[in-house]
């Protein structure tokens, strides 16, 4: 299956049917920024999850009322939560993913990258704990700007000798989850069977959604391609602007962040079968990180999937040469970060 799922159902307390599969809940997730808009819905989709034994809660302020809120769920998962940089060691110790929505959001007006200043510390800082204290584990970024926070996480690893490439994802779930709703609505197909590859980035011209590949196979004019190719690069402004000042997407962010850690669970419970999306390192274009569908496994990324990039339209050409200039300037605005710092 190529899309990710989220099992709700519960069943025997720590065994779950999962596409007819037996799974034991056994795995440990981190969420750091747990109190948040993005950190709260997600924390509760996790908690929902059938794979997770453990759900630990980071954040600076807030996360003890959240914890004890959804530890109240009959769900496998143990809720524990951890407050300040005195217990962000211990809430990462033994983890298998790291999710990282801490940060700052857009307000009206704001690009992504005018949340580098803040949102680069705090991702260097949590990024420097989870190699620290669980240097193997999956680490998922969502804090903006992905394009270099990415970059930025990649680079603290290496410092810190733990870098691997294969468990570093910039978390693109939610362009590919606009992408499939707005096509559907656009092409009045069951929204269920649609699945459009998103390649780039993670913001503005960046985002590339690959109309061309989408699966069942449909036909668009030029005039829907822009349309729909504008949308998705802009639909994260449409919910800042809607939300006109109090903060950007959460609920269909959490959504999509869920998403991916099933997915990345499920790949570690040894389904074969598991593909996403995601802004990972990359050798399939001429820059070091670009997002495009990967094939997951128990170590993390198993295969870029080159196929997506391969009989490109013309337009999408276009739009892939135009994108790597911000692209590469992002990435290299990362680095610098931190490789300008004593
Ligand atoms: P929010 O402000 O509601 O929540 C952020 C949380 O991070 C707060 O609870 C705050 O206390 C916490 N935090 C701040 N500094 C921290 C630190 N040093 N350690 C741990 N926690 C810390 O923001 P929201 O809406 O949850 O967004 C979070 C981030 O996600 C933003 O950077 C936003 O731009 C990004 N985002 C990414 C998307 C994507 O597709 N990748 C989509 C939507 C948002």
């Amino acid at each position: 299956a190529l899309r990710g799922s989220i099992a709700l159902k519960a069943q025997k307390p720590n065994q779950r049917s999962y596409y007819g599969l037996q799974l034991q809940a056994s795995y440990k997730v981190a969420i750091l920024g747990a109190a948040g808009g993005i950190g709260q819905p997600l924390a509760l989709l996790v908690k929902m999850s059938p794979l997770v034994s453990a759900l630990n809660l980071y954040d600076i302020a807030n996360v003890k009322g959240v914890a004890a809120d959804l530890s109240h769920c009959n769900t496998p998962s143990q809720v524990l939560d951890f407050t300040g940089p005195d217990e962000l060691g211990n809430c990462l110790k033994g983890v298998n993913v790291v999710v990282i929505p801490a940060g700052v959001p857009r307000k009206p007006g704001m690009t992504r990258d005018d949340l580098f200043n803040i949102n680069a510390n705090i991702v260097k800082t949590l990024v420097e704990a989870a190699a620290d204290n669980c240097p193997d584990a999956f680490i998922h970024i969502i804090s903006n700007p992905v394009n270099s926070t990415v970059p930025i996480a990649a680079e603290v690893l290496k410092q810190k000798g733990v870098y691997d490439p294969k468990k570093l994802f910039g978390v693109t779930t939610l362009d590919v989850v606009r992408a499939n709703t707005f096509v559907a609505q656009k092409k009045n197909l069951k929204l269920i069977d649609v699945d459009v590859p998103v390649i780039g980035g993670h913001a503005g011209i960046t985002i590339l959604p690959l109309l061309s590949k989408t699966k069942p196979s449909v036909s668009f004019t030029d005039e829907e391609v822009e349309e729909l190719t504008a949308r998705i690069q802009n639909a994260g402004t449409e919910v800042v602007e809607a939300k006109a000042g109090a903060g950007s997407a959460t609920l269909s962010m959490a959504y999509a962040a869920a998403r991916f850690v099933e997915s990345s669970l499920r790949a570690l419970d040894g389904d074969g079968d598991v593909y996403e999306c995601s802004y990972v390192q990359s050798d399939l274009t001429d820059l070091p990180f670009f997002a495009s569908r990967i094939k997951l496994g128990r170590k993390g990324i198993e295969a870029l999937i080159p196929s997506d990039l391969q009989g490109l339209s013309e337009y999408e050409e276009k739009a892939l040469e135009a994108l790597k200039p911000e692209l590469k300037a992002s990435i290299e605005k990362g680095i610098a970060f931190v490789q300008k710092q004593p």
